[in-house]
């Protein structure tokens, strides 16, 4: 169940662990995709990858709470993303590297009540990946 309170718990655990998690995120997904961090060139000193996480991180409180714009965001950013050269398909990849770095900063406090949270998060996630053209709200509930 995507159980929102669990997964704010875990933002807060990763965080009071770990100020900027960016170069563990990205390192995570260059490990998976290397060809992805060529798209990067221009961002010369990281202030686009820390950027990028801010808004998935905000996306993701917003996506877990009031849905206000979160879904749509997503929807978006893989129609502008695939003008830089992202597939969608790295969209499933920077969420689940995403996941992995919280649960690698929790450690052995990972339970799996967060995990389950995490798993059915990264599934609604990914949903509004694979349908750019759906009505946000087809989801919801
Ligand atoms: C919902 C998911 C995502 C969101 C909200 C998002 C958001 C953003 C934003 C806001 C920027 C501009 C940052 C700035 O210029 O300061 C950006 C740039 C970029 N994003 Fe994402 N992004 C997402 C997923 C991805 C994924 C999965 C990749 C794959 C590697 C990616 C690759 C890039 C690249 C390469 C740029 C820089 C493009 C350039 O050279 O200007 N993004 N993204």
């Amino acid at each position: 169940m995507l159980d929102g309170a669990v997964i704010t718990q875990t933002l807060d655990l990763a965080a009071e662990r770990c100020a900027d998690p960016t170069p563990l995120v990205y390192a995570r997904l260059f490990a998976a995709h290397p060809d992805m961090e060529a798209l990067f060139v221009r961002d010369t000193d990281g202030s686009v990858r820390g950027e990028m996480l801010a808004r998935v991180f905000e996306m993701i409180l917003d996506f877990i709470d009031r849905r206000a714009y979160g879904a749509q965001l997503i929807q978006c950013e893989v129609v502008t993303h695939d003008g830089y050269g992202v597939p969608p398909t790295v969209f499933g990849a920077f969420f689940t590297s995403v996941a992995e770095t919280v649960r690698a900063l929790i450690g052995e406090n990972w339970s799996p009540t967060m995990d389950d949270a995490w798993r059915a998060l990264l599934t609604d996630l990914n949903w509004f990946v694979d349908h750019p053209d759906q009505m946000a709200a087809a989801n919801l509930g």
